[in-house]
């Protein structure tokens, strides 16, 4: 292993997962800004981005998902900083343990480094732990390094849908992954 790869181990080392608070909430929200601005500027006209950042990420909508059965909502910390953030949550089925990956975000100075695998592969083994069999994520169809970071993690294509997003209709590319024993012990 080469200089270079051996310092990036040593660096995501560094990153704490862990479960997201009360207090975390206003910053959970301006990653997702921040985010959000670089991943669809050229996709979502700005007007219909705040507006449905103002309320997604309002803390008080959001709070539902703190500390909560049934939902697994996770932070991404280096020195101290939050870099990033993950929402899974059970999604209702009869007979299946079913869940759903609802938002995802690294901050772009921080993609690329291996935290959305380690969110992911956290959020993966609680899932599994609790007895969920399949997790969902949608994705907007022209975000084609998200299609590819969740095809890459073991993601297959299920469907394509349409969701309004203010004045605006935004075409989803729906995924579907098993979630297996081995999740546990990745
Ligand atoms: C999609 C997203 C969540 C992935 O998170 P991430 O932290 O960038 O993901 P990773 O670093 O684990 O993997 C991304 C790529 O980096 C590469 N990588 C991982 N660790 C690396 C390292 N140490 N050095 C260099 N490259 C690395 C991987 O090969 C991977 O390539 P792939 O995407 O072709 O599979 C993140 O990029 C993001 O927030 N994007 C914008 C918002 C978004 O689209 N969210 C999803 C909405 S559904």
């Amino acid at each position: 292993m080469d200089e270079t790869a051996l310092s990036e181990m040593s660096t995501i080392d560094q990153y704490v997962v862990r479960r997201a608070t009360y207090s975390d909430l206003p910053e959970i929200a301006r990653i997702a800004r921040v985010t959000w601005e670089a991943t669809y500027n050229e996709t979502i006209a700005p007007e219909n981005r705040r507006e449905f950042l103002e309320r997604a990420y309002k803390p008080e909508n959001l709070a539902d998902g703190i500390d909560a059965p049934d939902h697994w909502f996770y932070v991404v910390e280096t020195e101290g900083k939050m870099v990033g953030f993950g929402h899974f949550l059970r999604r209702y089925h009869p007979t299946r343990g079913r869940a759903e990956l609802v938002r995802l975000y690294i901050l772009p100075e921080y993609q690329n480094r291996g935290i959305g695998a380690a969110l992911l592969k956290t959020g993966f083994k609680a899932l599994s732990k609790a007895g969920i069999e399949q997790c969902f994520v949608s994705v907007q169809s022209t975000n084609q390094g998200a299609r590819r970071f969740y095809e890459r993690h073991g993601f297959t294509y299920h469907r394509t849908h349409g969701q309004f997003l203010g004045t605006q209709i935004v075409t989803l590319v729906e995924y579907i992954r098993d979630i297996t024993q081995t999740d546990t012990v990745q």
